[in-house]
C-alpha cells in the first residue's frame, strides 16, 4: 500500500482553455496535518472536488490511501469524510435530522450521530433547523458530517469560514490533535496562514494551479532565508556600508540573509560597524521565519511569473 493517505500524479484539469489545475503531485503523508494553500482562484477547490470523484480530472489520476479515485470512486469516498465550500444542508430540516440522513445513507450506527454532535459542541443547536443556523454552526454542522464513521482522511475546504475567533481557535485545536488521537490523516485548505503555521505538519502551496512549494513545514521554514530590519540615522550611507560588506541590501534597508547564515552573528557584526561608522542604530532586528514569508516567497517560484 502507498505510503501516502492522499497522492495525486500529474492531477489537471481544464474549464475551457483555461488550465485550473496544472500537473499536480501532491504528496500527504499518513497522519499529517496538511496546509493546502494559495490565493484565490489558485485551484484548491478544483483540486479537493478531484480528491473527492466529484469532478473528473481532464488528466492525470488522484489516490486517496492508495485506491484510484478514477478506478473506485466508492472505494476512495469511504476513506473519506470531506467539509466543502458549500454544504448542501436541507434548511427546513434540524442539524441532527441532516445528519441522521447522512448516517443512514452511509449505513453507519446510530451512536454515530450523538458522537459526532458532542465532538463539533452542536448538542443545543441540534433541533433547530439548519435555516436558522449561524454561518459558524453550519460549518460545524459540516464537520460533525465529515467525522462520521472515523474517516482515515479528512479533506477541509476552508474549515474556518464564518467561524468566530474562539471557533477558529476550536478548530485549531480539533484538527491538530486529530492525526495522534485518531491516525487520521488532515488536509485543509486555507488562507489563515498564521493558523495553518500552528497547526500544519506539511504544507503545499499552489498558484495558478501549480504546486510551487511541497514538504514538512519544518524544513521549508529552516530552508527559508532569515531578514535583518535596519533603522539608522544615516540610511543611505548604512545602505553604502552593508553593501561594502557584501550584504544583500533590499530598497527598504532589510538586510537579506543567505539560508546559511546566523542572523545573530551578522546583526552583532553590522551592529558594530555601523557604530564604528558614527552612526545612530535605531532598530536592528532579525525577522523571524514565518509560513507567510514562505508563502510570498513562493509566488516567485513561478516559472514565468503572472
Ligand atoms: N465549474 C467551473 N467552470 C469554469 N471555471 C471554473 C469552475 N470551477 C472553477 N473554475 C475556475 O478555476 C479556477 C480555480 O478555482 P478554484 O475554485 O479551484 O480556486 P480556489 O483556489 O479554491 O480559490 P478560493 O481561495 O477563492 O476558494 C478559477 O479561475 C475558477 O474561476
Ligand atoms: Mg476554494
Amino acid at each position: 500500500m502507498s505510503e501516502f493517505a492522499i497522492e495525486t500524479r500529474g492531477l489537471s484539469r481544464r474549464f475551457g482553455r483555461q488550465l485550473a489545475v496544472d500537473a499536480l503531485d501532491l504528496h500527504v503523508s499518513r497522519r499529517a496535518v496538511y496546509g493546502f494553500l494559495g490565493p484565490n482562484g489558485a485551484g484548491k477547490s478544483t483540486t479537493i472536488r478531484m480528491l473527492l470523484g466529484l469532478l473528473r480530472p481532464s488528466d492525470g489520476q488522484a489516490l486517496i490511501q492508495g485506491l484510484d479515485v478514477g478506478r473506485d470512486r466508492i472505494g476512495a469516498a469511504r476513506q473519506v469524510g470531506a467539509l466543502l465550500e458549500a454544504h448542501g444542508f436541507y434548511g427546513n430540516l434540524t442539524g441532527r435530522e441532516n445528519l441522521d440522513l447522512a448516517r443512514t445513507l452511509r449505513g453507519l450506527d446510530r451512536h454515530e450521530l450523538d458522537r459526532v454532535l458532542d465532538l463539533t459542541d452542536l448538542r443545543s443547536s441540534a433541533d433547530k433547523r439548519v435555516s436558522d443556523y449561524s454561518l459558524g454552526m453550519r460549518q460545524r454542522l459540516g464537520l460533525a458530517r465529515a467525522l462520521m464513521g472515523s474517516p482515515s482522511v479528512l479533506i477541509l475546504d476552508e474549515p474556518t469560514n464564518g467561524l468566530d475567533p474562539d471557533g477558529i481557535a476550536d478548530m485549531r485545536r480539533f484538527l491538530a490533535e486529530l492525526p495522534d488521537r485518531t491516525g487520521a490523516t488532515v488536509f485543509v485548505s486555507s488562507h489563515l496562514l498564521h493558523e495553518v503555521e500552528q497547526i500544519a505538519t506539511h504544507v503545499g502551496i499552489l498558484h495558478l494551479g501549480r504546486l510551487t512549494v511541497q514538504g514538512r513545514l519544518s524544513d521549508l521554514l529552516a530552508g527559508q532565508p532569515q531578514d535583518i530590519e535596519l533603522a539608522t540615522s544615516d540610511d543611505a550611507q548604512a545602505r553604502t556600508l552593508a553593501l561594502a560588506a557584501g550584504y544583500d541590501v533590499a530598497d527598504d534597508l532589510r538586510l537579506r540573509l543567505a539560508p546559511h547564515d546566523d542572523a545573530r552573528r551578522v546583526a552583532a557584526e553590522v551592529n558594530r560597524a555601523l557604530i564604528e561608522a558614527g552612526l545612530d542604530v535605531h532598530r536592528l532586528a532579525p525577522r523571524p521565519r514565518t509560513l507567510e514569508a514562505l508563502y510570498r516567497q513562493a509566488r516567485l517560484n513561478l516559472p514565468e511569473a503572472a
